[in-house]
C-alpha cells in the first residue's frame, strides 16, 4: 500500500466525534492510547469493520469513564471489572477499552493471570501477527502503526503466522487454533508451516474449550466463501476428529471385486463447495454438509448390487438431532430444516423419471413446502461427477423437475396446503373422541388431495369423508357442511 493511500485511510477511518474524543480525552489523561486488533486489520483488507478495540498503556476502564462523560448521555457504559475491560455504545459504533496487559495462563484453563504491560507486551499475547498492528490515536502520533511482528508484511502475503512461538499462543488459548483455521478460509490465507504444526501438535487442547465457542468458530469456517479450505485443514491437523467425528466416518472408498464407491468424505465437501457458491443460508450448508452422513452406517456389499447404502437419507436424518445436541447447535425449527433436506435429499431425483405421476410431484411440494426450492438448490449441488456430460446432463434433469414441481404447484397449490377438513371437524361431525380413527381419516383426506382423487376443495373433501367414514360404519351426527 501506498504511504499517501495509507495516511488517507488512516485519516477517513479514524476521523470523527468518537476518535476525535478518544484522541483528545487520552491526551487530558496522559495516557498512551491505540486501536488494535480486528478494526485495524480490516482497514488494510478493505473489509468492512465495525467493533472497534482500544488498548491503553495503563487504566482502561478510567479511560473509558472519562470518554462516557466527554460523549455525554447518548454514550452507553458497561464496565466489566473481572477482566479490566469496558464497553462504550455510541449511536451505532462499539468500542472496547482494555489496559495493555502481559499475560500467561494455567495450563488447564483459559483463564489469565493478568498483569499491567507495555503495548508490546499486549502485542505479544495477541493470537495472530496480523492481528496485532496497532494505530496510535494521541494527538501528537495520531496515525502512526505499530507493527512489532511484521503483520502487514504477512497480509500482503496471505499469511496467518503468531506472533510468538505458535506453542505458546496455543497454549495461551486453544480457541485460537479453530481461529488460525477459520481466518485462512475467510481470508484464502495460509497457514504459516510452524503454526500450522504446532495446530497438530496440540489439538487435545480443544477439549478445555467451551462447545459454544467451538461451534461458533466451526459456523464461521461453514460461511466462508469456500468452506472446504477450512474443513481440509481441520481434518489434516486431527482438530476434525475430535470436533466432528461424523464427518470424519465418511473417509474412505472401499473397493470389492473390482467394484468401488466414492470417497463420500470428500463428496460431501465438494457438495458443500458447490452449494456455497449458491447460497449464504448457514443451515442449508449444514444440509450438504450431513446430506450423507448416515453412509456409513448403511453401507453393504451386495453381491448383484454392488456396495448399497439403503435408507441413508432416513437414517442420516435421524442421526441429526444427536449430531446437533452434542455440538451444541440449536434444536428448534433449524434443526428440523436441516432434517428434512437430509431425509429429503433423494426425492426430487425419483422425478427425473418421464412417466412420473403428478401425485408423486403434490406428495414432495406438500413435504418441502416452502422450502422446495432449497431441496432442488441441494439436489444441483449434490452433482459431483467430474464427468461434463453427465453433470449438464443432470442438471438439465434437475432443470425439468424444477419446472414439474412448478406446473403442479400453479395447478394445484399444495405447497403449504393444509387439508380443508381438520381433526377437530371430523370428530364433531361424527361424535368421535380423539383416536387414531379420526387421524386415519384425516390421512385419508390428505392422500386423496395428494393423489388427485379429489379437488383440494371443502365440498369435495366433506363428501369423501361420509363416504370413506360409510365404509367403516360411521355416520355423520352433525351436518357441517352447511357453510
Ligand atoms: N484475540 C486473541 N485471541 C483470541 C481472540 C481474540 O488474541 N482467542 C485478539 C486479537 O487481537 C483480535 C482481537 O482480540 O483481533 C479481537 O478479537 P475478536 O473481536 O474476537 O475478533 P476479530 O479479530 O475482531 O475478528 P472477528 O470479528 O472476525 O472474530
Amino acid at each position: 500500500m501506498l504511504d499517501n493511500d495509507f495516511n488517507d485511510i488512516i485519516k477517513q477511518k479514524f476521523s470523527g466525534e468518537v476518535f476525535d474524543t478518544v484522541s483528545r480525552v487520552a491526551d487530558e489523561m496522559n495516557l498512551e492510547c491505540y486501536a488494535i486488533g480486528g478494526y485495524v486489520r480490516d482497514i488494510f483488507l478493505h473489509r468492512p469493520s465495525k467493533d472497534i478495540d482500544i488498548v491503553t498503556v495503563g487504566k482502561g476502564i478510567e479511560l473509558a469513564e472519562a470518554i462516557k462523560k466527554a460523549l455525554g448521555k447518548k454514550a452507553k457504559l458497561s464496565v466489566f471489572k473481572n477482566f479490566g475491560t469496558a464497553q462504550i455504545k455510541y449511536k451505532d459504533t462499539e468500542i472496547e477499552f482494555v489496559g495493555a496487559r502481559k499475560e500467561s495462563y494455567e495450563r488447564n484453563s483459559r483463564k489469565p493471570i493478568v498483569e499491567d504491560g507495555t503495548l508490546e507486551d499486549d502485542q505479544n499475547r495477541r493470537d495472530f501477527t496480523i492481528n496485532a498492528l496497532a494505530i496510535c490515536l494521541n494527538r501528537d502520533r495520531f496515525g502512526e502503526l505499530l507493527d512489532p511482528f511484521g503483520g502487514l508484511r504477512d497480509m500482503e502475503n496471505l499469511i496467518i503466522r503468531t506472533p510468538l512461538d505458535p506453542d505458546i499462543t496455543f497454549s495461551d488459548d486453544p480457541l485460537r487454533m479453530l481461529r488460525a483455521i477459520r481466518f485462512s478460509s475467510q481470508l484464502g490465507f495460509d497457514i504459516e508451516p510452524d503454526t500450522f504444526d504446532a495446530i497438530t501438535r496440540n489439538k487435545d487442547r480443544i477439549e478445555i474449550i467451551s462447545k459454544e465457542r467451538v461451534i461458533d468458530e466451526l459456523n464461521k469456517i461453514i460461511l466462508s466463501p469456500k468452506p472446504s479450505v477450512g474443513l481440509l485443514q481441520l481434518d489434516q491437523t486431527g482438530l476434525l476428529s475430535i470436533i466432528f467425528p461424523e464427518l470424519v466416518a465418511l473417509k474412505g472408498a472401499e473397493t470389492k471385486e473390482g467394484v468401488g464407491h466414492k470417497d463420500n468424505f470428500y463428496h460431501t465437501l465438494v457438495v458443500l463447495d458447490n452449494i456455497s457458491k449458491k447460497t449464504s443460508n448457514l443451515w442449508l450448508r449444514w444440509a450438504a454438509i450431513l446430506h450423507d452422513i448416515a453412509k456409513p452406517a448403511t453401507k453393504r456389499w451386495d453381491k448383484k448390487l454392488g456396495w448399497t447404502f439403503h435408507n441413508h437419507n432416513f437414517i442420516g436424518g435421524k442421526m441429526i438431532p444427536g449430531i446437533f445436541r452434542r455440538l451444541k447447535l440449536p434444536l428448534n425449527e433449524k434443526m428440523k430444516y436441516v432434517q428434512r433436506m437430509v431425509t429429503l435429499h433423494m426425492r426430487p431425483q425419483v422425478l427425473v423419471d418421464e412417466d412420473i405421476s403428478d401425485s408423486a410431484v403434490r406428495r414432495l411440494l406438500f413435504e418441502a413446502g416452502d422450502e422446495v426450492d432449497d431441496l432442488m438448490t441441494l439436489c444441483e449441488a449434490d452433482i459431483t461427477s467430474k464427468n461434463p456430460d453427465k453433470v449438464r446432463r443432470y442438471l438439465r434433469n434437475f432443470e425439468i423437475v424444477r419446472q414439474k414441481l412448478k406446473d403442479i404447484e400453479e395447478k394445484d397449490h399444495v405447497r403449504n396446503f393444509q387439508p380443508p377438513i381438520m381433526g377437530q371437524e371430523i370428530m364433531e361431525i361424527f361424535g368421535l373422541a380423539p383416536s387414531a380413527e379420526v387421524g386415519r381419516l384425516k390421512s385419508s383426506i390428505k392422500d386423496a388431495i395428494l393423489d388427485g382423487v379429489i379437488p383440494n376443495e371443502y365440498d369435495a373433501a366433506y363428501k369423501y369423508l361420509i363416504e370413506k367414514a360409510k365404509k367403516i360404519g360411521l355416520t355423520p351426527v352433525n351436518n357441517l357442511n352447511n357453510k
